[in-house]
């Protein structure tokens, strides 16, 4: 794709990547991503941000071709979905300088070997002049990374914003059109990435709040020309009180711990508590990760199997407690055939959730109507919950 016009001499370059389904190896991409990369000419200087990831170099380096000087390559993110390319771009463009925050500098020397002699550092808050456009830096540690910034373009009221604010969208739309469908995909790139950090991510919210921003151009997905709505979306994500609404992440073998899970589903149904099942041999973890950014309460439906947890249980239990979710309640339910620690291994991985632990119900062999009934006591307990905490929506 040709690089496209955002407003005057503001331009959006970059790769749309249509066929990436996985990043980092872990995070499902349902629908593709984008490497956006932005150029900016001032009266006076010009500045690109950011790169695209090393396998799209060659198209960036061809929307870059009649682009005869650069000024400055700013790198708001040292993760090489971005600064990946950064080499080639200095390579062509031997007289520009690298802009990063100190700790990115360390990080790119680590991971793309750039001369030292290559950089300009800037602090927090520090501006520079393109001419007519000024450029201020804008340090935003934790999204996702402890290097980050994200950088205003003030004439303009521009945020460049890098990883913050985006998502994991493959479009032909520069802007945002359909805001239903760009709040699920920045949902779940929320979950994935910025949930464990929400409280550093909430700190650079309030810097934010004191600068006029009209429109937000991340450096994946689609550009936000009503900046207003992903910053309250995430707001709502970090401050919003968690939602009635269990997650019940589970698997089984022969079928016992499924119907426990559906006894349990009906029970909380009946009293009004919606529920997110995901079966975990087949389940998007995207989903799942989505799913707990405002759920009140996680159940684990797991059957015993080698004296513990199923290991997609031990999975679903491991990305949980690295994802840190402000869930309030935890149990656990399925079926063993004669013992094991299920409960202690479970409850053993799980230390940086902050929970309470509602009895779990752990049945001998298939359910009998005495687990059934302790299935319907434990939705009875957890909705008393939700209803004491009033997590009512
Ligand atoms: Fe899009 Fe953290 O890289």
């Amino acid at each position: 794709m040709k690089a496209r016009k955002i407003k005057d001499r503001i331009y959006w370059m970059g790769s749309v990547d249509w066929d990436r389904r996985l990043f980092d190896s872990l995070v499902p991409l349902p629908d593709g991503t984008s490497y956006n990369v932005y150029l900016i000419e001032g009266s006076e200087k010009t500045v690109l941000l950011d790169t695209v990831d090393p396998p799209m170099a060659d198209e960036l380096l061809s929307q870059l071709e009649g682009i005869s000087k650069i000024d400055y390559v700013v790198s708001q993110h040292a993760e090489q979905d971005h600064s990946g390319t950064i080499p080639q771009v200095l390579e062509k463009y031997p007289d520009a300088k690298l802009i990063s925050t100190p700790k990115a500098k360390g990080m790119l020397i680590d991971l793309l070997r750039i001369p030292e002699e290559s950089f300009i550092t800037v602090k927090d808050g520090e501006t520079l002049s393109l001419g007519d456009k000024t450029l201020k830096f804008i340090h935003a540690p934790w999204v996702h990374w402890p290097e980050t910034m994200v950088t205003y373009l003030e004439e303009d009221r521009i945020l460049f914003s890098c990883d913050f604010f985006g998502s994991h969208i493959a479009t032909t739309d520069l802007f945002v059109t359909d805001e239903g469908r760009v709040y699920e995909a920045a949902k779940r790139y929320f979950a994935e990435i910025m949930m464990p950090f929400r409280n550093v991510i909430q700190k650079n919210l309030e810097k934010l709040a004191s600068y006029d921003i009209e429109m937000i151009a991340p450096s994946h997905g689609q550009i936000f020309p009503r900046a207003a709505f992903i910053m309250d979306a995430y707001r709502d994500w970090i401050l919003g009180p968690p939602r009635n609404t269990v997650v019940l992440p589970y698997v089984s073998m022969h079928e016992s711990t499924k119907q426990m899970v559906d006894c349990l589903v009906s029970a909380l149904v009946e009293r009004g508590v919606r529920v997110e099942q995901f079966n975990l041999e087949v389940t998007d973890i995207g989903k799942l990760a989505m799913a707990l950014v405002d759920a009140a309460t996680i159940v684990v439906g797991t059957p015993t199997i080698l004296a513990g947890p199923h290991p997609y249980a031990a999975y679903a239990a491991f990305l949980a407690n690295a994802l840190r979710p402000t869930t309030k309640f935890l149990s656990i339910i399925g079926s063993y055939g004669w013992g094991g620690k299920t409960v202690d291994v479970l409850a053993g991985m799980i230390p940086n959730l902050k929970v309470e632990v509602i009895d779990p119900v752990l049945c001998k062999g298939v359910p009998s109507e005495k687990d059934f009934k302790a299935l319907d006591d434990l939705a009875e307990a957890i909705s008393e919950k939700h209803r004491e905490h009033n997590f009512t929506k």
